[in-house]
C-alpha cells in the first residue's frame, strides 16, 4: 500500500523543510555576496518565477499524476527518462553528502556557543583552530575528529528522522519548520541595529544593472534556486507522489516557492548588516571585508551572537539547533526520496535501504572532515550545483515540454488547483528555461576548458567534479538497466 501524507498541512511542510534549509542561510548570503550582493537579487527573482516555480509545479504535477517516485514518474513520460529520475537523486546524495558535513559543523558550533569559543576574530577560528585548512586540495591531510563526529551525530538523526517514512516525517516537519523562523527574527532584528548596518544593507539591496551582463550572476541565480527548493532532485516529484488524489498543486507550489523564497531573503538582512559592522570596524568597503565562501556564515553568525545585548549562549545555541532542524528535513527528503525510489523498484527493506544509505554517504563524508575538506566541499557543491542540477533541469523541462503533452500536465494540474495557470507555463516549460539554462550550461563548459574552476588544480577539479559526474551517469544508468522487482 501506498503510504499519503495525513494532511495537506504535513505534505506542505514536508515540501517547505525540503526546501528550506541550510540552502537559505548558509549558500544563498555567499552566492550573493560573491556576486556583488544586489547585483543577484534581480536574477534570482527573474531564475524564481520563471524556472523555480515553473518546475514546482511541473514536479508536483508528475508525482501526482503518475503517482510515482522521480524514476517511474519520468519514465512514464517515457521510458529512458527514468534515467533522467535516478541522476537527479545521484546528483542530490553528492549534494547531501557534504551538506551532512556542514550539518555537522553546525553540531560542532552548537557545542562552541555554550562559551562563545570563537572570540573575536570568528574568520580566523574557523579556518584555523577549527577546520585547521591546508594548503590546497591535494593536500589532503588528517580527519578533525569533532568534524567526523558531528558528521556521524548528523547521520543518526536523519536516519532516526524518517525510520517509519511519511508518517514519521509528517509530524517532524512541524518543529523543523515553524521554530526556525522565530529564531531568524531575532537574529535579523540584532544585526540591523548594529553599526554600520545600513551600509552592509545597502550592498545587500542596491541593485547593480550593470551586473545583468555578466553571465556568470546568471548561473549562479539558476542554480541556487534549483538548489533552493531542492527541484531537479526528484523529491518534490516523490513527495507529491505521497498526496492523496484530490489535493491541490498550483496553490501549493507558489506558497512552498514563495515561503523559500523570503526566508533566504530576510536571512540575507542578517548576514549583510553583520558584513556592514565588519566594513564599519575595519574601514574596508563591504565587498571586501571577509573572505567569501561556504564560510561566510560561520564568520558572520557567530559576530552577531556574541554582540548580542542578553543570553549570547541561550541564542547561540538555538540558532545552531535552527540550522541542524533547517538542514535536517532537507537532507533527509533526499534520502527519503532516494528509499522510496529503491523500494518502489526493486522491493527493498526500508529500514535496509536507509541504513546502507546513511552509511555509504556517511563514509564519503568524511573526504569533508580532513584538513583540505573545505576545498573539496567547494568543488563538489560548484559541480553539483551548476552541471548536474542544471542538466537535470533542462532535460526534465525538455522531456515533459517536447516528449509529452504539456498542455495536458498544465490542465491536469489546473482541475486539481485553487487558481490556475495559463499558457504562458507552457513556455516557460518548453522554450524559456531550456534556452536560458541551457546556454548558461554550455557557457559554463565553455569557462571551465579555460580555467578550472576557483584556480584550483586541474586533478583536484577533475576528481571532485567531472569524475563524480561521470560515476552518477554510469550509476544511473545501470539503476535503469536493472530488472524491476515485483
Ligand atoms: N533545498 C535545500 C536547502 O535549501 C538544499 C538541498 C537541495 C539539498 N537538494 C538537496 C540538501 C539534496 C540535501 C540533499 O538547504
Amino acid at each position: 500500500m501506498k503510504e499519503l501524507w495525513q494532511s495537506r498541512t504535513s505534505f506542505v511542510l514536508a515540501s517547505i523543510g525540503s526546501a528550506i534549509g541550510l540552502g537559505n542561510i548558509w549558500r544563498f548570503p555567499y552566492v550573493c555576496y560573491e556576486c556583488g550582493g544586489g547585483a543577484f537579487l534581480i536574477p534570482f527573482l527573474v531564475a524564481l518565477l520563471t524556472a523555480g516555480i515553473p518546475l514546482m509545479i511541473l514536479e508536483y504535477s508528475l508525482g501526482h499524476k503518475f503517482a510515482g517516485c522521480a524514476p517511474l514518474a519520468l519514465g512514464s513520460i517515457k521510458k529512458g527518462f527514468e534515467i533522467l529520475g535516478w541522476f537527479a537523486l545521484l546528483v542530490g546524495f553528492g549534494i547531501v553528502t557534504y551538506y551532512a558535513v556542514v550539518m555537522g559543523w553546525c553540531f560542532n558550533y552548537l557545542g562552541f556557543s555554550l562559551n562563545l569559543a570563537w572570540g573575536e576574530n570568528t574568520q580566523a577560528f574557523f579556518f584555523d583552530q577549527f577546520l585547521k585548512i591546508s594548503e590546497s586540495p591535494l593536500q589532503i591531510g588528517s580527519v578533525q575528529w569533532l568534524i567526523a563526529l558531528g558528521l556521524i551525530l548528523t547521520w543518526i538523526a536523519i536516519v532516526a528522522s524518517i525510520w517509519r517514512g511519511a508518517k514519521t516525517v509528517g509530524k517532524v516537519v512541524y518543529f523543523t519548520v515553524l521554530i526556525p523562523w522565530v529564531i531568524l527574527i531575532v537574529f535579523v532584528i540584532r544585526g540591523v541595529t548594529l553599526p554600520g548596518a545600513l551600509e552592509g544593507l545597502r550592498f545587500y539591496l542596491t541593485p547593480d544593472f550593470s551586473a545583468l551582463l555578466n553571465y556568470r550572476v546568471w548561473l549562479h541565480a539558476y542554480s541556487q534556486v534549483f538548489f533552493s527548493l531542492t527541484i531537479g532532485f526528484g523529491v518534490q516529484i516523490t513527495y507529491a507522489s505521497f498526496l492523496p488524489r484530490d489535493s491541490d498543486i498550483v496553490n501549493n507550489a507558489f506558497l512552498v516557492s514563495l515561503a523559500d523564497a523570503a526566508t533566504a531573503f530576510v536571512g540575507g538582512f542578517a548576514v549583510f548588516a553583520t558584513l556592514g559592522y565588519y566594513s564599519f570596524q575595519s574601514g574596508l568597503p563591504v565587498s571586501e571585508v571577509v573572505k567569501s565562501g561556504p564560510q561566510l556564515a560561520f564568520v558572520t553568525y557567530p559576530t552577531i551572537i556574541r554582540l548580542l545585548p542578553f543570553g549570547s549562549v541561550v541564542f547561540g545555541v538555538l540558532f545552531f539547533l535552527m540550522l541542524l532542524t533547517l538542514g535536517i528535513d532537507s537532507a533527509f527528503s533526499l534520502v527519503e526520496a532516494g528509499a522510496a525510489s529503491l523500494i518502489e523498484k526493486f522491493k527493498l527493506k526500508r529500514t535496509h535501504v536507509n541504513i546502507g544509505f546513511a552509511l555509504i554517504a556517511a563514509g564519503v563524508g568524511f573526504i569533508y572532515t580532513t584538513k583540505s575538506g573545505l576545498y573539496w566541499l567547494d568543488i563538489v557543491d560548484y559541480f553539483m550545483n551548476n552541471f548536474g542540477l542544471l542538466l537535470v533541469g533542462v532535460i526534465m523541462c525538455i522531456a515533459a515540454g517536447w516528449f509529452y503533452n504539456i498542455k495536458s500536465i498544465r490542465e491536469y494540474a489546473n482541475g486539481k488547483s485553487d487558481f490556475t495557470i495559463g499558457a504562458w507555463w507552457d513556455f516557460c516549460i518548453r522554450i524559456l528555461t531550456p534556452v536560458v539554462v541551457g546556454a548558461l550550461f554550455i557557457t559554463n563548459v565553455i569557462d571551465r576548458i579555460k580555467a578550472s574552476y576557483g584556480g584550483y588544480p586541474r586533478i583536484a577539479e577533475f576528481i571532485g567534479g567531472w569524475l563524480v559526474i561521470g560515476i552518477f551517469v554510469v550509476v544511473g544508468l545501470l539503476l535503469f538497466k536493472k530488472k524491476r522487482r515485483t
